[in-house]
């Protein structure tokens, strides 16, 4: 995100808004990851892979070679089943794809799985239940502002990682998630865990705290 807090700019367009240090930091995420989560909106606007990309893994060839024999799993939520399956991320590999319809036949790179709806969308509860017992235990949502909030609202999050960077996006790009608050006594109220600089941009880890502290 920017140093005012947003994440793409009104037309969707939100590459690049920190730099290599910081790429190259979310390669690390995603390698140790066991799966990583992201929406429909992702997939179609940025076109998004969501690959572990050896040329930007800041690790030793050793440790290159392990992570890219072990990627993490890649999985979009599309509830109503709305992206094309033609898209960058469907090519790159084996994907989960998750709705709450009635889903198409597997191919041999699609997998689909049906979880109920909550609210219109996928209940992202009963999804996570349904990855853990495939023995998903690091779960990665790299995601834009809807998912993200989902996540936070739905009190899923342990951990968050922001990268922010040294730019204003201006008041019309998008916000950092979609988090409908109207009173302070509401506020989602977090731990910063770390906080350091990566080249440019700083990164942030913090912990939701829960809403009585
Ligand atoms: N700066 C960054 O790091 C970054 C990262 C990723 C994306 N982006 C930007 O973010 C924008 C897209 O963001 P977005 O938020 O519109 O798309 P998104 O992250 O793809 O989120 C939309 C997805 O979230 C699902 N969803 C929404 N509310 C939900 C809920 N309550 N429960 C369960 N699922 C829910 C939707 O489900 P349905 O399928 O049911 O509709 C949809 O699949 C793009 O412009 C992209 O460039 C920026």
């Amino acid at each position: 995100m920017s140093l005012d807090g947003r994440t793409a700019m009104a037309s969707g367009e939100s590459q690049w808004i920190t730099g290599p240090a910081a790429r190259a930091d979310v390669q690390s995420l995603r390698a140790r990851s066991s799966a990583i989560i992201t929406g429909a909106e992702t997939v179609m606007t940025d076109n998004a892979r969501l690959t572990v990309r050896a040329e930007q893994l800041p690790l030793s060839p050793e440790l290159c070679e392990l992570a890219l024999s072990r990627p993490p799993l890649r999985i979009v939520i599309d509830g109503r089943l709305r992206v094309p399956t033609d898209l960058a991320f469907f090519t790159a590999g084996p994907v989960l794809v998750v709705t709450y319809q009635t889903p198409p036949e597997n191919t041999a790179v699609i997998e689909y799985i049906q979880v109920p709806e909550l609210n219109g969308h996928v209940d992202l509860s009963v999804l996570l239940g349904r990855l853990a017992q495939r023995g998903i235990n690091e779960l990665m949502v790299e995601a834009g502002p809807q998912l993200a909030g989902a996540f936070i609202q739905a009190g899923l999050v342990d951990e968050l990682y922001i990268y922010m960077a040294a730019m204003l996006l201006g008041s019309s790009a998008q916000p950092l998630m979609q988090l409908p608050i109207e009173l302070m006594a509401d506020a989602v109220r977090l731990q910063i865990l770390d906080m350091r600089a990566l080249a440019n941009d700083w990164r942030i880890i913090a912990r939701p705290l829960a809403a009585d502290v």
